[in-house]
């Protein structure tokens, strides 16, 4: 079994996803060992101990990020976490935590990345006039958004839109793809060439 750690900040949408694919055998032959929070009073732990899971607080206040993520790559290697995914988690993490998992720890943006990293991307989208928005999983590297690129989908913008509407849309995406990207990490059939996330026996030369 492959053992998902999910690190939260928020409401957690997208770590109850991960742990609905778990459950109905969509991400086969693993399990979530534990969600953990830098924040005390995010709304993810409340439902995250609803569907039993385990949870861990790490707050952030008043450390370093360093001394902070030492604390939280200690509770992840208490539960023999095997591969990390950022679900909503809004610290930066330092090269300690990226280097005590390289190349295992996975993010989800609501962008088709390399466009729009960073905060508030359905506001950046909107402003910029683009026509079309998506979400991104990617590997987490030392760059803000910009490790390479496991999954992608694509979600029209409408005339109509807001912020709030675009988010919905893209969020209802972000579900499934997370999901979907989750599984092929943990089944391993995949290499990293270049900056290129590539299923196995699919490399051209
Ligand atoms: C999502 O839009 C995700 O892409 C971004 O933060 C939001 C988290 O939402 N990184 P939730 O906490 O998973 O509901």
């Amino acid at each position: 079994m492959i053992r998902i750690g999910i690190l939260i900040s928020g409401r957690g949408s997208n770590m109850l996803a991960l742990a609905d694919a778990v459950r109905d055998g969509r991400i086969p032959k693993a399990e979530i060992a534990v969600v953990v929070s830098d924040q005390p009073d995010a709304g993810g732990l409340v439902r995250a101990r609803e569907q039993g899971l385990k949870t861990v607080v790490v707050d952030r206040r008043g450390r370093t990020r360093q001394a902070h993520d030492e604390d939280t790559v200690a509770v992840l290697k208490d539960h023999k976490v095997d591969i990390v995914c950022l679900a909503g988690y809004m610290r930066l993490l330092s090269g300690y935590f990226i280097e005590a998992y390289h190349h295992r720890i996975l993010n989800i943006h609501p962008s088709l990345l390399p466009a729009f990293p960073g905060l508030d991307a359905h506001k950046q989208m909107l402003e910029h006039g683009v026509k079309w928005a998506g979400c991104t999983v990617h590997f987490v590297d030392e760059t803000l958004d910009g490790g390479p690129i496991i999954a992608q989908k694509i979600v029209p913008v409408l005339d109509e839109d807001t912020e709030e509407t675009l988010s919905a849309r893209i969020l209802e995406q972000e579900h499934k793809l997370y999901a979907e990207a989750l599984a092929l990490i943990v089944s391993g059939s995949y290499e990293i060439v270049g900056r290129r996330v590539v299923s196995r026996g699919e490399v051209s030369s």
